[in-house]
Order: C-alpha cells, then sequence, then structure tokens
C-alpha cells in the first residue's frame, strides 16, 4: 500500500481521498471508514454507509500512461477495473454470481449490492491521479429503506449462509485491483469486463449525460452488444443502427416498457 487512513466515521471517503492526493498521496493509498456519513454517489446521488453494515473506501492511484483512446478510456476502464475487481471477488471468493451493470453498478440476481465512483485530479491538462471509491453493501443495514422497498438493492450477506468478514473481503479486492490494474490496456481485461456485462442481447434505455454526469435528457433505446474499445457501451438500436454510448448509465431497465 501506499499509505492508509482509517476513520471509524467520516464525510466522505472519496473527499478525504481527494484532499490526501493533491497533498502528494503515494499511489496505491487507501482510505477507508467504517461509516460515511456524506457518502457520494454518481449524479449527485447519496450512498448511505451505516457502521459495520458494508465496505466504503477510496484507493488513490496514479495512472501509468493513457492508453490509445486518451483520458476517457483510463477513466471509463478505471470504473470497470473497480467493478470487474468486485465481480471476481464475489464469484470466486464467495461462489455469488454477479454481474456488471454499466458503467458502475454490481449486482446480485439484478439488484445492486454495490457501486463505483472514479473522480479524477487535474494539474491543468494532465490528470495527476485517480480516487477510485467503492461501496458495498454487506448487510441489509447498508440499504436506504426506500431501496429496500422498491427491492432495487440488496446486500452480500442475502445471498450468503456466514456473514462476510470485511478484511478479508478487503484483502481479495485490493489483490484482484492490482492485478486487473496491470492489464488495464489488454485484450483480456476488456474481455472479462464485458463476459461480466448484465443484459448483453436485452434492450434496454440508456439516459446519457455529460461527462460532470449531468444528465443531457437525452435517452438511448437498444440491445446491448457489448463494449468498445474505451469503455464505452455498444447499442444496436431499434432501427438497426450501431451506436456506442459514453457516458450515462442504465434506467431502471424493471420499469422500461420497449
Ligand atoms: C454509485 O453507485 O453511484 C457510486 C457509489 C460510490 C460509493 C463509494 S463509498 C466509498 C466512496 N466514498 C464516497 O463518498 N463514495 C464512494
Amino acid at each position: 500500500m501506499g499509505g492508509i487512513q482509517y476513520y471509524p466515521s467520516v464525510g466522505s471517503t472519496n473527499d478525504v481521498a481527494i484532499q490526501w492526493a493533491e497533498r502528494g498521496a503515494n499511489d496505491f493509498s487507501l482510505v477507508i471508514a467504517d461509516e460515511q456519513t456524506n457518502g457520494r454517489g454518481r449524479s449527485g446521488r447519496r450512498w448511505f454507509t451505516n457502521p459495520g453494515s458494508g465496505l466504503a473506501f477510496s484507493l488513490i492511484l496514479r495512472p501509468r500512461g493513457i492508453g490509445a483512446n486518451g483520458y476517457l478510456s483510463l477513466i471509463t476502464r478505471h470504473t470497470g477495473l473497480g467493478a470487474l475487481a468486485v465481480c471476481q471477488v464475489l464469484k470466486y471468493q464467495y461462489f455469488l454470481p454477479s454481474q456488471i451493470k454499466w458503467p458502475n453498478d454490481v449486482l446480485i440476481k439484478d439488484c445492486k449490492c454495490c457501486g463505483v465512483l472514479v473522480e479524477t485530479q487535474w494539474c491543468g491538462d494532465q490528470l495527476v491521479s485517480i480516487v477510485l471509491g467503492i461501496g458495498i453493501n454487506f448487510t441489509q443495514d447498508a440499504i436506504p429503506t426506500a431501496d429496500s422497498v422498491k427491492m432495487t438493492a440488496t446486500s452480500v450477506d442475502l445471498w450468503l449462509s456466514t456473514p462476510v468478514d470485511r478484511l478479508d473481503f478487503l484483502y481479495h479486492l485490493l489483490m484482484e485491483i492490482l492485478d486487473w490494474r496491470s492489464q488495464l490496456w489488454e485484450e483480456a481485461f476488456l474481455e472479462a469486463w464485458e463476459s461480466s456485462l448484465a443484459f448483453i442481447g436485452k434492450q434496454v434505455a440508456i439516459r446519457t449525460s455529460n461527462f460532470q454526469g449531468e444528465n443531457d435528457m437525452n435517452l438511448v433505446v437498444g440491445q446491448i452488444t457489448g463494449l468498445e474499445k474505451d469503455g464505452g457501451l455498444k447499442l444496436r438500436t431499434l432501427t438497426g443502427e450501431d451506436v456506442v454510448v459514453r457516458c450515462g448509465e442504465i434506467e431502471d431497465w424493471r420499469l422500461v416498457v420497449l
């Protein structure tokens, strides 16, 4: 590890990590908390982390090389890196099948158990660090009541007969992140990421957004066909056109009538 900061309670581990990165934190430094009082998700949403209920941490990564497709690809691939690593731990350590709802959610049986939030730090036009924030629900206490009622979220322990040892999970997750990070620009990474995608071959509606995560009110409807090299989602629209969505998120597919 580059360094570790642990907090029994903190606003948001991403906020602490961003400040630490700006003060020069080493590559692979970790900020982790038992409770977050102001956890953040994508598009301005909140993320809840009650004490003892899950994992909430942020890793500071110093990217090496930007790949052929530039910074957008680097950032999207880091979102994929976090989600893929969680899927692999669930699969290989806990024998739990899980899938990635592009771009940043991990699902067990179509319900969200984990979210990934990637934020970047820049010096002029140079990307100098990436904060990879990951939140995982281990118990039902991690899930806001409204999401429990709508059954859109789940916790890992619902699918296991024994409680999850959080440190054990964290250890395996960090090992997966290290391993896949070294293959970030290889075909194997893209293949593993694509083969973990949820709703491949299914019709979905995607609410597109700008690079800052703000909705631009466009809805793209189509069948998911795979991943573009830069991490964008490939879709075949209802008129048979092949398009790539680079920023956005899949609308709640259970509410989409096509
Ligand atoms: C999402 O689903 O929209 C992403 C959720 C990301 C939550 C994690 S928890 C650790 C880190 N700190 C935060 O404030 N957010 C991320």
